[in-house]
């Protein structure tokens, strides 16, 4: 028998790129995974962020969940806990759960007859129209799309923000191309293909800031919203998806299931990387509620809050920092959700349809800040 040979090499990124980060590697079949080759992905995870393998339409939602536990071996409950049951949750329409793997989610768009134990299930691609405060016309809809919400996959109250994240694409619609437009007055727009999931470096958006303000995030602590998807679930997103605008739409704290102290998260603005130690700017944008600064100041003015969370973040996101995955069934994706930020992106009419498993499970310990743990 011929072992296959595995091989690590950077993704393709376009002629002038600022994407450092990304590899494909070929010769492993993940529902097969021994040792070495788990020492091989978690090398290259750390050190280059997402991990793109070919083929893989034939892994279980068991060796899915296997492979994004095995980062963390005492993590077992999906990374949202049981909050996606909140009806008025924002996450809520977007994800159904496996029944015999309830750690691995089924997300997509359109009508799915029968799929691992799920029967008649309707999947809608989240589309900008229901989440941003500006909409592209319809007319143009097919065209032009938007980075839907620049996030971390996290609950931000209680459970700890997942190590990684797996992707698998099951089913792909026929690609065509769209133009992402930011819509934020600076002209910028990107070339993507259809529905790709858009990711960007936080340590780059670190190493693009400041000296002023890279100083400002070491030293930043933020702090979420308790139940930050439904709190968040009226206001609307600006139209780059990087945060949301302060119109008071927010559900009083009140308002909100009974709130736990002890569950409301202050994490560090910056998180360090286990083996590279290089910071990454890891921030969920639209879960921010308060900034704790160095000298004990706590900014809780929303908007003031936001403002400064964006300026930080916007320059990581622009085009050249993006890398858009052209996705092909049987490609997984694994990424590490405590250095990238990711988007979904894109317009489906309600004919195309596409198929996805996504697994993250809440982490058993919390990130590391420039500092150490501090939560
Ligand atoms: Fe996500």
């Amino acid at each position: 028998m011929t072992v296959p040979q595995v091989i690590v090499k950077p993704i393709a990124v376009p002629e002038g790129s600022g994407v450092d980060f990304g590899v494909e590697i070929s010769g492993i079949d993940l529902e097969q995974l021994n040792d070495d080759q788990f020492s091989i992905i978690k090398e290259a995870l750390y050190n280059y962020q997402v991990v793109v393998f070919k083929n893989q339409q034939h892994v279980s939602p068991k060796a899915q969940f296997e492979l994004t536990q095995r980062f963390d071996p005492a993590a077992t409950s999906y990374g949202h806990g049981k909050t996606l049951d909140a009806k008025r949750s924002i996450l809520h329409p977007d994800l159904k759960t496996i029944p015999h793997q309830p750690q691995v989610q089924v997300i997509g768009n359109g009508f799915i007859p029968s799929y691992e134990g799920l029967e008649n299930i309707k999947l809608k691609h989240p589309h900008h129209k229901t989440f941003h405060k500006t909409i592209i016309p319809e007319e143009d809809d097919l065209d032009f799309t938007r980075f839907y919400r620049w996030h971390i996959d996290a609950a931000l109250y209680g459970l700890a923000p997942p190590v990684v994240t797996t992707l698998l694409a099951v089913k792909v619609p026929a690609g065509r191309c769209q133009i992402c437009r930011y819509d934020d007055g600076t002209g910028n727009e990107l070339d993507v293909p259809l529905g790709t999931t858009a990711f960007v470096s936080g340590y780059t958006m670190y190493d693009v800031l400041s000296e002023e303000d890279k100083q400002f995030a070491r030293t930043t602590k933020v702090e979420y919203a308790p139940h930050p998807y439904v709190w968040m679930s009226q206001a609307k997103s600006r139209s780059d998806g990087l945060g949301m605008l302060s119109e008071g739409l927010e559900i009083p704290l009140e308002n909100l299931s009974p709130i736990e102290e002890n569950k409301i998260q202050r994490l560090p603005m910056c998180w360090k990387n286990p083996v590279t130690g290089k910071l990454a700017i890891q921030v969920h944008p639209s879960a921010v509620r308060k900034l704790h600064l160095a000298d004990g100041t706590v900014i809780d003015n929303l908007q003031e809050v936001r403002e400064i969370v964006h300026r930080i973040q916007r320059g990581g996101i622009a085009p050249k920092y993006v890398y858009a995955q052209d996705w092909a069934e049987g490609d997984l994706v694994l990424f590490h959700n405590r250095g990238v930020l990711h988007s979904v992106v894109g317009a489906f009419a309600e004919t195309e349809v596409r198929l996805f498993r996504q697994c993250n499970v809440a982490a058993s310990y919390f990130p590391e800040g420039p500092e150490g743990v501090e939560v």
